[in-house]
């Protein structure tokens, strides 16, 4: 009997500290989720010509903003789980749009910075990657955006529920807060082409903030993928077999590679010149 009630009160004591524990973190990551950050500005100069426009189209339907928020970008609730109720924007100034109520800070704000209008950062958003958009491209992507058909859509906010936040007190990686953001250069003054210097910059935009920032391998944003691998492989592949890699998925040794942690569907929109420039670069990195 004693040794029976020693056992109860040690597992009693110990489900208090949990208990206590998780409040704790959950506590922690509430915080986290609510802090407001005031973030300097980035700006670029938006204008509406019809090339910025055709490059800004480019820029959104290559780099994966309607795998989130939808084919007409009006928004979607993407994930409905026990940790939080994942909403992707709606981005058109129909009903429920920020197009409707965003200046052109406020979409430099957020896209590159990954900070809302009212100062937090946002969530699954991945602006640790458009951080890297030069000023041309940040540009004709906004102007573009303006230029979206508004589509009526309300959506409700972006919600950490208890579970996200004990995830969050954890690990603040779920954030793009300005904190969270690589420590490199954005790569600038290198002018469009098929050259290896053009690949370098498109890579530090699409590729690094999974293979790194000497895309020699890394870890994903996301804490479950494998790691992304050295891209010096590449080389030995030839430029043929690289781009019929991103046609089909499947690399040289005949293995297919889950799009779910390499999306190379959403990367073949980028072009052949552009995988090309990128297979240049990825040439000189060895
Ligand atoms: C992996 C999914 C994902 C991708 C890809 C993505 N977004 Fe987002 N984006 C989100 C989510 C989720 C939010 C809302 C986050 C929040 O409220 O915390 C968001 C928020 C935004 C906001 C802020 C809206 C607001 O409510 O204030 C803008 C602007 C935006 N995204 C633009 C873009 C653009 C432009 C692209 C492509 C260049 C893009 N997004 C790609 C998931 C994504
Ligand atoms: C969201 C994270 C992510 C991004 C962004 C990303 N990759 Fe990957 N990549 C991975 C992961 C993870 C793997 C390993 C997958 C596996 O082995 O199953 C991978 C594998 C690869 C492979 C296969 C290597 C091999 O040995 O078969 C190539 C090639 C590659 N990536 C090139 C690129 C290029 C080029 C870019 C930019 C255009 C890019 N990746 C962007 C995560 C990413």
């Amino acid at each position: 009997m004693k040794a029976l009630k020693w056992i109860l009160g040690t597992l009693g004591v110990l489900i208090v500290l949990a208990v206590v524990a998780a409040l704790f973190l959950m506590n922690k990551g509430a915080g986290r989720f609510d802090q407001t950050w005031d973030t300097p500005v980035e700006m670029v100069s938006i204008s509406s010509d019809s090339a910025s426009l055709a490059l800004g189209r480019f820029i959104a339907e290559s780099h994966g903003c309607q795998g989130c928020h939808g084919g007409n970008f009006a928004g979607q609730v993407m994930i409905d789980a026990p940790p939080f109720l994942a909403v992707a924007s709606n981005l058109t100034s129909g009903a429920g749009g920020v197009g409707s109520r965003y200046s052109d800070e406020d979409w430099v704000r957020s896209i590159r910075h990954g900070v809302n209008p009212s100062g937090r950062g946002l969530m699954v958003m991945p602006s640790e990657a458009y951080h890297f958009l030069n000023d041309e491209e940040m540009g004709a992507l906004v102007a573009y955006l303006k230029t979206l058909d508004p589509v009526d859509n309300e959506l409700p906010p972006f919600e950490m529920r208890p579970l996200g936040k004990l995830i969050m007190g954890v690990d603040p990686a779920m954030s793009t807060a300005p904190g969270m953001m690589p420590d490199r250069e954005r790569v600038t003054g290198v002018e469009r082409g098929v050259t290896a210097d053009w690949g370098h910059y498109r890579a530090s935009v699409v590729c690094m903030v999974c293979h790194g920032g000497n895309l020699q391998g890394g870890q994903p944003p996301d804490p479950d993928s494998p790691l992304a691998p050295d891209l010096r492989v590449v080389a030995g592949w030839g430029q043929d077999a690289f781009l019929e890699f991103f046609r089909t998925g499947v690399n040289p040794s005949g293995r297919e590679i889950n799009k779910e942690v390499m999306p190379w569907d959403k990367f073949s929109h980028l072009g052949e010149d552009e995988l090309t420039a990128i297979y240049l670069y990825l040439e000189t990195i060895n």
